[in-house]
């Protein structure tokens, strides 16, 4: 299986997708001639990112990687969680996010927070999922030009520097995504 479509129109994500596959051939949604918004309307992870791989397998046929993450923030209940696309609102900008995280963050000496990443993959042979965590604390003001989302505000536990910071093959090795990765790299290799 060496051939994967990646259910994703975010440029972040996708970057760090292909450095983490890189023994796959990996098409974009443009490449299969989709142009459409993948409908991502439920409140867990799990079914988001099977929803967004399912619209693309019916779409194509071929195998398809659906990743839906976020960040959840201790203080704020597991907040912005699966809206952490539009937690600042319509449309979706990093800046608008962050502006919001740290305005409900204000005055709170509770920083702790997780990025989440559910990754499903969608094939004729059946569904699977990987989940990736990590841990760390929220700053407050933003650090680094890296990344995405999140990322200037997001310190990985056991570093000094944020995600913004942090070179892409660092936070590949400790990333949600990268641990969730890691686990279907273990699976694909078995099978
Ligand atoms: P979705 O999976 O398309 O719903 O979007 C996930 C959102 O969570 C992104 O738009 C970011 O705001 C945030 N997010 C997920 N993973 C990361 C990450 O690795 N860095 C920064 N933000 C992230």
């Amino acid at each position: 299986m060496t051939e994967i479509v990646l259910a994703s129109n975010n440029a972040g994500k996708i970057k760090e997708l292909k450095a983490l596959l890189p023994a796959f051939h990996l098409l974009s949604l443009k490449d299969i001639g989709f142009d459409l918004e993948i409908p991502e309307p439920f409140e867990t992870f799990e079914e988001n990112a099977k929803e967004k791989a399912k619209t693309i397998f019916e779409f194509c046929g071929k195998n398809v990687l659906a990743d839906d993450s976020g960040l959840c923030v201790s203080a704020l209940n597991g907040s912005p969680g699966v809206h952490s696309a539009y937690y600042g609102g319509h449309p979706r900008s990093d800046e608008k996010n962050n502006l919001q995280l740290l305005t409900a963050l204000k005055g709170n000496i509770n920083r702790e927070a997780n990025y989440k990443a559910i990754i499903c993959l969608y094939r004729k042979e059946g569904v699977h999922f990987f989940e990736g965590t990590c841990q760390g604390t929220i700053l407050e003001a933003p650090q680094g030009n890296a990344g995405f989302g999140y990322d200037p505000l997001f310190v990985p536990n056991g570093f000094t520097q944020t995600f913004a910071e942090l070179p892409l093959e660092v936070k590949n090795k400790l990333s949600h995504r990268g641990k969730a990765i890691e686990k279907l790299k273990a699976f694909l290799d078995k099978a």
